[in-house]
């Protein structure tokens, strides 16, 4: 196969419904796990304890969701987006501004997972028509593990 060819394929599979929308939710998860580690360094208050060490570890989930969602899209075929270029003009989330009071961290943090997971139950029919059952997995466990992250936030803040 010519590179031509071998590149024009690799185009041509790699724009399917669902390797685009693990690209989206690659960016998603990688914004959100910047997020989460600029809140675990930068938070302050009386809660700091317990809001550094909660934010380490759902930064630590995170950082390790980002590598199995990158390595999902390279098992079917495609090349993963891996620059903050790339991740600015996929990602729908917004990084930090400044840096936010303790709770407002927490309830942003919050919107960001509830946004992950709107998301990722709108790529669930997809995946299912196509019958891609590794990829449905992958997508019902990080829906599960943002749903489990959402109410540790919301109980924190009060919501
Ligand atoms: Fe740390």
């Amino acid at each position: 196969m010519s590179t031509a060819t071998q590149s024009h394929t690799r185009t041509t599979s790699c724009t399917t419904a669902i390797t685009e929308g693990l690209k989206h939710l690659l960016a998603n998860t990688y914004t959100l796990y910047l997020k989460t580690q600029n809140f675990h360094w930068n938070v302050t208050g009386p809660h700091f304890h317990s809001l550094h060490g909660m934010f380490e570890e759902q930064y630590t989930e995170l950082q390790a969701a980002v590598d199995e969602i990158a390595e999902r899209i390279r098992a079917l075929g495609c090349f993963a987006p891996g620059s903050f270029r790339e991740f600015n003009t996929l990602a729908t989330l917004h990084d930090a501004s400044g840096t936010p009071r303790d709770m407002e961290m927490v309830k942003q943090l919050l919107k960001d997972h509830e946004v992950v997971i709107e998301q990722l139950i709108a790529l669930m029919p997809t995946v299912q028509s196509l019958q891609d059952e590794a990829t449905q997995d992958l997508l019902i466990r990080r829906t599960e593990t943002h749903q489990k992250t959402a109410w540790m936030l919301r109980s924190t803040c009060g919501e």
